[in-house]
């Protein structure tokens, strides 16, 4: 196949994963279902099982023909080497910070991490006997540096974080990490190839494709994605140890998803960024939480980081807003979805601070925050949906 590497990201998007447009036969993958893969002779079945970290028909949940080209669409989107896909985001979180985590072990993730993620380094990690510092998301590397401690083995980023957007110096803090001898595993989802994780010192990147990839709200799905072999066997071993498994069917969907990607997300940015510029002119609000405008913290970071933005950005009410009218701002849009997840095709709307958890004393903004994602709507109408919404606010706000 040839090498696409050189080629504008619309062009890879169509290309990676495929055999080149002159192999015959249909566009597409077909939907390979199966547990049990038949060998002619004991011989080759010995030989074969030698095979679990290369794309080989060995048995089910190691891959099908559906799930490896779909591997390597979102390893070329994240410029690694090999990718596991998982049956959800979350799963994507979870399964490599059990591959690099043991009982005695330190973590440090950042206190603006996607909630579940916080969730299970609580819970089933502190049951494990590993410990979890909660940093500040926009920590300098010396500070960073001094929450190390002989047994950190992992520094986790998410950047920018769930939420309240803040974009991390991804490249002084892998350094600081591997200085101490930690991996650096990263939560890319809001970056997808506008960030290049390992150019920036990631050693191991998560992606929920649930988001953008799949883009029509319909699949959950993640991607361990990895740029070395030793961290590579790591990864898809400790996948293979968990009984990791994600539905052929929910591979092809993401497949016929990642192919309009590039145009989804063409429009989605610009109209994400028409909505938060707006956004920036309204009395209502005290501040937007978008990276690409400089009033997100972290700003600095993402114009010299990334290429580019999604549609998921916050916003901060001004202070005499409570929770409740952030509520009545979020019940009377008629094409804002009230929901998590993002990356669909439709807008959405979540009112944060009810339920955000923040124990480093980072995360307050001094006001309401409410998250929005962008969806292929035309933007004047999600506009004048929004004037609605904050005058139906300001209303019970008196
Ligand atoms: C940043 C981030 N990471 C991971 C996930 C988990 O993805 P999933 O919903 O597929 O489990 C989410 C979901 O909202 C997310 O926002």
């Amino acid at each position: 196949m040839a090498d696409h590497k050189d080629q504008d990201w619309h062009t890879r998007l169509s290309h990676a994963g495929r055999n080149g447009p002159r192999v015959g036969g249909f566009v597409n993958p077909a939907v390979h279902r199966g547990s049990t893969v038949l060998y002619p002779t004991m011989v080759e079945r010995t030989a074969g099982m030698k095979h679990r970290l290369d794309q080989k028909l060995l048995y089910g949940v190691m891959g099908t023909p559906t799930h490896y080209p779909l591997e390597d669409v979102i390893a070329e989107i994240e410029g690694g080497t090999r990718c596991q896909i998982v049956c959800s985001g979350l799963a994507a979180v979870t399964t490599p910070l059990l591959a690099y985590l043991k009982t005695g072990d330190h973590l440090l993730l950042p206190d603006s991490v996607y909630g579940p993620a916080r969730n299970f380094a609580n819970t089933l990690l502190r049951q494990m006997g590993v410990a979890t510092t909660f940093y500040d998301p926009m920590i300098g590397g010396e500070a960073l540096s001094a929450l190390f401690r002989p047994n950190t083995t992992v520094l986790y980023l998410e950047s920018p974080g769930s939420h309240t957007f803040e974009v991390q110096d991804v490249p002084a803090l892998a350094a600081v990490a591997h200085a101490h001898g930690a991996k650096v595993l990263m939560d890319n989802t809001w970056g997808i190839h506008f960030f290049q994780p390992f150019k920036h010192g990631v050693d191991v990147s998560i992606q929920a494709l649930t988001k953008y990839v799949v883009g029509h709200s319909d699949v959950l799905l993640g991607s361990v994605t990895t740029n070395s072999a030793e961290d590579w066997e790591r990864v898809r071993l400790t996948s293979l140890s968990l009984g990791q498994y994600a539905s052929p069917d929910d591979c092809w969907l993401a497949l016929r998803g990642v192919r309009t990607m590039a145009v989804r997300l063409d429009r989605q940015e610009a109209s994400g960024l028409t909505v938060a510029r707006w956004f920036t002119e309204r009395p209502e609000v005290a501040r937007v939480l978008h990276p690409a405008l400089p009033s997100c913290p972290g700003h600095e970071f993402w114009q010299r980081d990334f290429t580019g933005a999604c549609s998921l950005f916050g916003i901060v009410l001004q202070p005499q807003y409570s929770q409740a009218a952030a509520g009545v701002l979020a019940e009377n849009l008629t094409l804002f979805g009230i929901g998590a997840s993002w990356g669909g095709y439709e807008s959405l709307v979540l009112p944060a601070s009810g339920f955000l958890t923040r124990t480093a004393g980072t995360g307050d903004f001094g006001g309401q925050t409410v998250r929005f994602h962008i969806g292929l709507e035309e933007p004047a109408d999600l506009i004048a949906d929004l004037e609605r919404g904050l005058a139906a606010m300001r209303e019970v706000a008196g």
